[in-house]
């Protein structure tokens, strides 16, 4: 887990912020998942005028890596002007894929918190714990 990977990873989430499209609460947010692979799959923001709709960076991430056929994955950064961390919904969806590091920059890239997922959401339903 070299700082350059970790720098790479920033990188690709401060870049995909750029693409975030926010035109109603104007809060862009980047994601980047490392897969256990090393690769890197990025989501951004895209909201919509049915506001509800809305889906977060992190989940777009988790979507576009899955379909590329990924399903194991070591970290995410989330990039966001308020330092965000994940969302509810999002932790939950991330929390299929395992306890991943969840690493939280602000728009500069500067790390401002390294939390375990299970941390972030303690005691995760996993539907897949209760089957054989
Ligand atoms: N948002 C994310 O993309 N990820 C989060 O974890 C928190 C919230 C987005 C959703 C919406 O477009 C905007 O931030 C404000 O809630």
């Amino acid at each position: 887990m070299s700082d350059d990977r970790l720098a790479a990873l920033i990188a690709a989430a401060l870049a995909a912020r750029q693409r975030a499209y926010a035109p109603y609460s104007r809060f862009t947010v980047g994601a980047a998942l490392e897969t256990a692979g090393g690769e890197i799959f990025t989501g951004c923001n895209v909201e919509n005028s049915s506001y509800g709709l809305t889906i977060c960076a992190e989940r777009v991430a988790v979507g576009a890596a899955v379909a590329a056929g990924q399903r194991e994955f070591s970290r995410v950064v989330v990039a966001s002007a308020a330092k965000a961390g994940p969302c509810g919904a999002c932790r939950q969806v991330l929390a299929e894929f395992g306890d991943l590091e969840v690493v939280m920059v602000d728009e500069t890239g500067r790390v401002e918190r390294r939390r375990r997922l299970a941390e972030l959401l303690p005691e995760q339903f996993r539907l897949l714990d209760y089957r054989p």
